[in-house]
């Protein structure tokens, strides 16, 4: 029984400590929600394609702890990436717009910036890293949190996670080969996303074609009688 009583008690603590980073993802990922919304709100693309936050499960803590030799008493201190945020845009410029975005917001606090968009890492690996430091309001108290959030694009993000599978099913072991390939899609990927972002603005460059105006304004007229029956509905309450 106090085993059991004594686990328990430790959970109590770690969830505890977790609670702070909760609420930073939760604020974050609302932030970002919250620009996502504002563009598609005024019928514009959203720079934003995706945002997601978890907190690191107690399990991967450990498993972190005892490979990074991290005494129990440091966690806090040394693990940077506690509360971790992706955002996924589609093109390299919009990663560094919304990174710029977020830094202005006076509550932001940046602790480190890795840019891995310019350097690389040498698997091929690209996303910009920031940890920035965000206030949370528990009930008595403010403290401040540090939340890791990696901006990448579609391309980019793709490429990662069949990196990470790759890592985990050979346990960092891959062979050569398979190296070599992922960082030859690697510079596809960059290739891509270059492509892309210039073909995008070439576009955007050019003038609208004439039966889209039409279009744009029926859309308009869509969201406005969208709005009006959502005070109608809020007047019948
Ligand atoms: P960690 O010990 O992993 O935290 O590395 P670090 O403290 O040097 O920080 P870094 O900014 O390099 O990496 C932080 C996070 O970015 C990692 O936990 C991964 O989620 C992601 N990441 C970094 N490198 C790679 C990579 O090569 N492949 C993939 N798929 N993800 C990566
Ligand atoms: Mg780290």
């Amino acid at each position: 029984m106090d085993k059991y009583r004594r686990e328990f008690m430790e959970l109590q603590l770690w969830r505890e400590m977790l609670t702070p980073y909760e609420l930073a993802v939760d604020e974050l990922v609302l932030k970002f929600r919250h620009i996502i919304r504002e563009y598609r709100n005024v019928g514009r693309y959203s720079p934003i394609e995706q945002v997601d936050g978890r907190v690191k499960s107690i399990s991967s803590i450990l498993d972190k702890m005892q490979r990074k030799k991290i005494n129990v008493n440091d966690v806090e201190k040394e693990l940077e990436d506690i509360a971790g945020i992706r955002v996924i845009c589609h093109y390299i410029k919009d990663i560094y717009r919304m990174s710029d975005l977020l830094l202005r917001q006076d509550d932001i606090h940046l602790l480190k910036i890795k840019d891995y968009i310019k350097n690389p890492k040498e698997n091929g690996y690209r996303s910009l890293h920031l940890v920035v430091e965000v206030p949370v309001y528990l009930a008595n108290e403010k403290v401040m949190v540090p939340v890791e959030i990696q901006i990448r694009t579609i391309a980019m993000d793709f490429w990662a996670s069949l990196e990470h599978k790759i890592r985990y099913k050979f346990e960092g072991k891959a062979p050569q080969h398979i190296n070599e390939e992922l960082k030859a899609c690697s510079d596809i990927v960059n290739m891509l996303d270059a492509k892309m972002l210039s073909l995008n603005e070439e576009v955007q460059a050019l003038p609208k074609v004439g039966v889209e105006e039409h279009h744009e304004e029926n859309v308009r007229m869509q969201k406005m009688w969208e709005e009006n029956k959502i005070v109608d509905k809020l007047q019948k309450k």
